[in-house]
């Protein structure tokens, strides 16, 4: 029997899809980003959105004032794109330093989506200015419609907007974010030059059995909601081929506890407290594991156009098992595999990473 590596070292990686929210909750989930990533792309769907480069830079300020004391880690921002943006936003964002483009929310897609865009034709003008500059479209790639099946609003999306879209625009640079089926692996194969796609920890690792696993499990739950054994697979197999389209994006989004177990349960699964670790797994089950440090740590970098980071992080073979719960303000948050094992561990994690607390229930 052969046996794997039981340490790898990487490049320090970026997370290109990230949600840290703001106040409390900020300072309880970043702490456990910086410990893994060098940068990571944070989302703007704050209330009210983060729509403006003065906003995105001011939330910017209070990320690196939430750091820990000597935890070096850049937060890279995106604005929230609604109906009203104007194309000078576009022109303040490329000025503001840091700003790599406009996130794009269908209205009523997502958790906090409500100030989306209703009609991709409304934006024309801003896209055109984006496709100008240089900024990139961040796309959730969903359709709103209920009328439409949940497990085929990505393939519509695609079919109805996307296609169309980056035929429109044929020089704008579009990241398909946290892709969860196989026909966006193969619509990105096959797409132009300038487009990429982000990919989760939870489609590479759980099918919508998840779900339902013994009963109900609102933490398994985030939009685009996990997809077909197959459809993971055709993941699975995009990033370990190691293509340069697919790239390292959490989509790591907290909600307290009481938010998340409830009638109405919100969208959104925690991995920032063992992001890369859940990643070794995905690429260890197919073979894959050289192909890691390309996807966490060289592609993303390559598409944005920015340096790849310096510095390394080490990675130990060695389970560990992830609390039940961690604290959040006076909520608690249950993070991805909370109570069971991950395979993989960060070596030398920094004195900080780990908030106080995180072992209670
Ligand atoms: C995200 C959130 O909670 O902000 N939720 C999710 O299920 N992924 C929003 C998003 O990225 O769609
Ligand atoms: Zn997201």
């Amino acid at each position: 029997m052969s046996t794997g590596p039981t340490t790898i070292t990487l490049r320090r990686p970026d997370d290109m899809h990230l949600h840290v929210r703001d106040g409390e909750m900020m300072r309880a989930v970043l702490p456990f980003t910086a410990a893994r990533f060098a940068r990571a792309l944070i989302m703007p769907n704050l209330k009210p959105p983060v729509t403006s480069t003065r906003q995105a830079l001011e939330y910017r300020r209070r990320i690196l004032q939430a750091l820990p004391a000597g935890v070096r880690f850049e937060p890279l921002m995106t604005l929230y794109l609604t109906d009203r943006t104007e194309p000078a936003e576009a022109d303040r964002a490329r000025a503001g330093g840091g700003i790599l483009g406009f996130k794009l929310y269908p209205a009523g897609a997502t958790t906090h989506s409500d100030a989306g865009v209703t009609d991709i034709r409304r934006v024309d003008a801003v896209l055109s200015r984006m496709e100008e500059t240089g900024l990139v479209l961040q796309v959730h790639g969903e359709v709103a419609d209920p009328d439409v099946d949940i497990f085929e609003r990505e393939a519509r999306f695609i079919d109805t907007v996307l296609s169309p879209l980056a035929a429109r625009f044929p020089r704008l640079r579009i990241v398909f974010e946290h892709i969860s089926t196989r026909a966006a692996v193969q619509f990105v194969l096959c797409a132009r030059e300038g487009i990429a796609a982000t990919v989760t920890p939870q489609h590479l690792l759980m099918n919508r059995n998840a779900l339902f696993a013994g009963g109900l499990r609102p933490h398994h739950y985030c939009l685009p909601v996990l997809k077909s054994e197959a459809d993971r697979e055709s993941l699975l197999a995009a990033v370990a081929g190691g293509n340069r389209r697919f790239f390292l994006g959490t989509d790591s989004a907290p909600h307290g506890r009481a938010a998340k177990e409830a009638a109405c349960g919100c969208a959104g699964i925690f991995s920032a407290h063992a992001a890369l670790e859940l990643y070794a797994e995905a690429f260890e089950a197919v073979g894959g594991l050289e192909r890691l440090e390309p996807f966490a740590c060289e592609h993303g970098a390559d598409f944005y156009g920015l340096a790849r980071n310096s510095g390394q992080i080490r990675l130990i073979k060695k389970p560990w098992e992830v609390p039940a719960s961690l604290p959040c303000g006076a909520d608690r948050l249950v993070p991805l595999r909370s109570g069971e094992r991950v395979a993989w561990q960060v070596a030398d994690e920094p004195p900080g990473a780990t908030p106080a607390g995180a072992a209670g229930r």
